[in-house]
């Protein structure tokens, strides 16, 4: 059965049509079942429902607690399909902090993803601070996600050089294509139960040590990234 996934977006969300377009393409097996936003104007929400996909928007500010809105979130979701054990929860630029109750709803099956090279630059401005420190390697990180902001176990990470004379978009813009890569990838080893987590150690069975890129897109992603999800 393809992996059950509910996907959560505050934005544009191209990492959340990264993951349809690896579904549509057949190499991440896993189907999106509902795509849900803080935000109701979330252009995610369009790109769900543009590819059939049930989209709900819950604005935070209608709710009394961020409790009670989580627990319509968990609602939503586990009516969709996507329950704990079986699906998995995609965070894609998804601007708000879960609760304790949220997390334990799907134990270890929710992922997030990172425009930094954590633990360095946390928090929601990661790309543009990492370029405004001066970094010479920028990237991205996907992990699981625990009760602290950008925290949980790291399941691949992609470096990039920071280009001489690249203003902080640009190399956000480079990432972000990264993350379009890393993200499906890290996706499809969770579909295929390739995950294991011990302390803050994740084991990817089967993965090669590491990927690089090209002179026209120079990364280095840990572990490697299988053919399919490598940039094209
Ligand atoms: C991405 O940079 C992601 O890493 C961060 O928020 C941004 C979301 O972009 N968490 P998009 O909405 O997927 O285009």
């Amino acid at each position: 059965m393809p992996l059950p996934l509910a996907v959560l977006v505050s934005g544009g969300g191209s990492n959340l049509q990264s993951i349809l377009d690896k579904i549509a393409a057949g190499a991440l097996d896993a189907e999106v079942r509902v795509v849900l936003s803080n935000k109701p104007g979330a252009l995610g929400l369009e790109r769900a429902r543009k590819s059939g996909i049930p989209a709900v928007a819950l604005p935070h500010a209608d709710f009394a607690s961020r409790a009670a809105f989580d627990a319509e979130m968990v609602r939503v979701i586990n009516a969709h399909g996507v329950a704990a054990g079986t699906g998995a929860v995609a965070l894609a630029g998804f601007m708000r902090m879960l609760t304790p109750e949220f997390l334990h709803a799907f134990p270890g099956r929710v992922l997030n993803i990172h425009p930094a090279l954590l633990p360095s630059f946390p928090g929601v401005h990661g790309a543009a601070d990492a370029a405004s420190y001066g970094v010479r390697l920028a990237g991205c990180s996907v992990h699981f996600v625990d009760e602290i902001m950008d925290h949980g176990p790291v399941i691949i990470q992609a470096a990039a050089p920071a280009l001489p004379g690249e203003g902080a978009e640009a190399l956000a813009a480079r990432i972000l294509k990264l993350e379009h890569c890393v993200y499906p990838q890290a996706l499809h080893w969770l579909a295929e139960g390739r995950l294991s987590v011990e302390g803050r150690h994740v084991r990817v069975s089967g993965a090669a040590p590491a990927a690089c890129g090209s002179a026209a897109l120079p990364f280095l992603a840990s572990p490697g990234l299988d053919t399919a999800f490598l940039p094209t």
